[in-house]
């Protein structure tokens, strides 16, 4: 069987190093807030190519940390892609802001942005991008619009660390770039983390509080704060992996190249292949009319999916209100999308056997 993901071997050619790295943590009596996490801050910082890197629990908080720091005023309205993960809008409602879904373009499945200038009210406070499945979204336009109304622009780029766009890192676009290191992404911590990351020097330092308790000084409390700090073995880890996250990139766009140039089936609909060498790939994500039947094919054949995502956020249970919402192309894409095993320890084999397994699914039709 081939493995949609297995962290086992991820995680193998690290295991020395990472074991060390969190021996040394434990050894040290120093568990949060330490010289770990200021090192990562500082390297993640510097690789990003931006000014501020505040290390936090996850990549959830991180958008909500961003959020809670602009500090909107009640019944804001905040521009989201409706083709997401629900962890980038679920902070937008807790908040209790309101979220304006706006459909992807359908070559990108990224939010398109020609749609969102018919979205924004007076009301209008910010515009969240996501930078799914690895790839970048389309942000000069996104950032102009944004500089036209005076609205924010808050990234979330847990699936597009190293990502590239028009020669600036993922985390140096936006006004404000959420990060997730949750275990499977494509630099994964051995637990939840997350980052955020600005040049806004004073919206890093109140995220610094907001995620410390609102304090600035112990047991002095300036804001209503959370307690969302990424751990000392878990920045430590990252630490071990940050130096590896751009080859393994390397990798996985060597994988993506052989699947957009030698995949060849019949009514499947390939991710955009006109930023290859930029785009993360996180994700491969291709979509077929007769998904069951797809996925069904590779199972018999040992081949490992996964579905990125089978229920769009307006027809969840959680987001009742917005279920008579229609959206059809974001609805499309889940009841289409297929997930292809791509990640770095794949190896030249697999990736054949995977390549000849899908264009066999011709020939079962
Ligand atoms: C697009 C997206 N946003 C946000 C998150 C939330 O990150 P975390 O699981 O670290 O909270 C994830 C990952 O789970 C994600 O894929």
């Amino acid at each position: 069987m081939i493995p949609f993901l297995d962290l086992n071997e991820v995680n193998a050619p690290y295991l020395h190093a990472i074991e060390e790295a969190s021996l040394r943590v434990i050894r040290s009596g120093w568990y949060i807030l330490g010289n770990e996490l200021k090192a990562f801050e500082e390297s993640f910082a510097t690789y990003c190519h931006v000014a501020h890197c505040v290390g936090v629990a996850n990549g959830l908080d991180a958008i909500t940390l961003i959020l809670m720091a602009y500090g909107f005023p009640e019944e804001s309205e905040i521009i989201v892609p409706a083709n997401t993960y629900i962890a980038s809008v679920l902070p937008v409602a807790y908040l209790g802001f309101k979220p304006i879904f706006v459909e992807p373009d359908p070559a990108t499945m990224l939010l398109d942005p020609d749609k969102i200038a018919e979205k924004i009210t007076s009301k209008t406070r910010a515009i969240i991008t996501v930078d799914l499945y690895g790839r970048s979204c389309e942000m000069e336009p996104v950032m102009a619009l944004a500089r036209t109304y005076g609205l924010k622009v808050i990234t979330d780029a847990a699936q597009a660390h190293g990502a590239i766009y028009k020669n600036k890192k993922a985390g140096s676009i936006a006004d404000a770039t959420a990060f997730s290191f949750y275990p499977t992404k494509n630099l994964g911590a051995l637990g939840d983390a997350g980052a955020v990351t600005t040049a806004d020097e004073a919206l890093a330092e109140k995220i610094r509080f907001l995620r410390n308790y609102g304090s600035k000084v112990r047991y002095k409390n300036d804001y209503q704060g959370v307690n969302s700090r990424m751990d000392e073995i878990q920045a430590a880890i990252l630490n071990v992996k940050l130096p590896f996250l751009d080859p393994e990139n390397d990798r996985r766009r060597r994988i993506a190249a052989r699947y957009l140039s030698e995949i060849n089936v019949k009514d499947l609909v390939f991710p955009p292949a006109d930023r290859i060498e930029d785009d993360a790939w996180h994700l491969f994500v291709v979509r077929h009319p007769d998904r069951s039947k797809l996925i069904a094919h590779l199972d018999a054949h040992g081949i490992q999916t996964n579905v990125h995502y089978p229920l769009p956020i307006h027809k969840q249970q959680a987001f009742l209100e917005y279920r008579d919402l229609k959206l059809p192309v974001t609805e499309k894409i889940h009841d289409e999308a297929i997930s292809l095993p791509l990640n770095a320890v794949l190896t030249d084999e697999e990736v054949t056997y995977i390549i000849q397994t899908v264009n066999h699914f011709d020939c079962q039709q």
